[in-house]
């Protein structure tokens, strides 16, 4: 049963499926106190190679539909729908949001080798915000981009440790390590669910930079800004799912995720 009481002042977490929920555990940890509305876009997952317009109609409807529930700050848990939208939702909505894009800056601070490689989805992968940061960047170090077709996919179905998901981490993952790349970014948030396989493949060697920490830290500089920054005393996460809401319930048993409230997100974002 839905208490809009106990979502008003949460904040609002949203990604195409089940990546943002890697970001999500890095939230709560960081501000226990806080309560939580993630929306997983399911039914349209993966977003990776969908239209730009579509992209940023769905992040532009679930804004709507969270800011609308009262959420006080919104992290777009996912790189593409950042990298796509997050210039346009500034401009419409006052709540602060924070974004997501490749941390290829802090990558580059700590590769050695000066070989980066960047995993992420093909629109992240072509999209001006990875070339500005590839620009500003990739002056000492070579930036190698790696698009990831079908490993979304993979996560959003559990398919965590399996032989196609082992097969596809291999074939992105070869040319970039041959090249000499000592650091990989996970610039997609469902690949923090691969990480095991992926360092398994690259070994122990080599860093593997998973931004959800970060994302947590970035929320909580800018809570203060926010006009209901009191946390609330009992701590609720609700969930939303434009998928079945079964599915979404089953993966987050999976990740031993505590799932107490899987709701249907209504049609066109609420
Ligand atoms: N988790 C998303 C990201 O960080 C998108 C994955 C997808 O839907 O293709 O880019």
């Amino acid at each position: 049963m839905l208490n809009p009481a106990a979502m008003a002042a949460s904040i609002g977490v949203y990604d195409s499926g089940v990546g943002g929920l890697s970001v999500l555990r890095a939230l709560k940890a960081k501000l226990p106190g806080e309560s939580f509305i993630y929306v997983a876009d399911c039914g349209h997952a993966p977003y990776g190679d969908r239209s730009a317009s579509f992209v940023e109609s769905r992040a532009r409807d679930i804004t709507g539909f969270l800011n609308r529930r009262g959420a006080k700050a919104l992290v777009i848990a996912c790189n593409t729908a950042s990298v796509v939208a997050v210039q346009r939702l500034r401009e419409r909505y006052t709540l602060p949001i924070v974004a997501m894009e490749p941390a290829i800056k802090p990558a580059t601070q700590v590769s050695r080798s000066r070989v980066v490689l960047v995993l992420a989805t093909s629109n992240t992968i072509r999209s001006s915000s990875v070339a500005r940061l590839c620009s500003t960047h990739g002056v000492h170090t070579r930036i190698i981009l790696q698009a990831c077709p079908g490993l979304a996919d993979q996560v959003e179905r559990g398919r965590f440790h399996d032989e196609l998901t082992r097969q596809l981490l291999e074939s992105y993952l070869r040319p970039g390590l041959d090249a000499g790349a000592d650091t990989i970014v996970l610039g997609c948030t469902h690949y923090a669910f691969l990480i095991e396989e992926i360092a398994k493949i690259a070994g122990a060697a080599t860093t593997i930079v998973e931004p959800s920490e970060a994302i947590a830290s970035q929320l909580s500089r800018v809570l203060p800004a926010s006009p209901v920054p009191v946390p609330r005393q009992v701590a609720t996460t609700t969930f939303f799912t434009s998928g079945p809401p079964h599915e979404l319930a089953a993966f987050l048993d999976f990740i031993r995720e505590p799932s107490a409230q899987v709701h249907a997100l209504p049609a066109g974002g609420g």
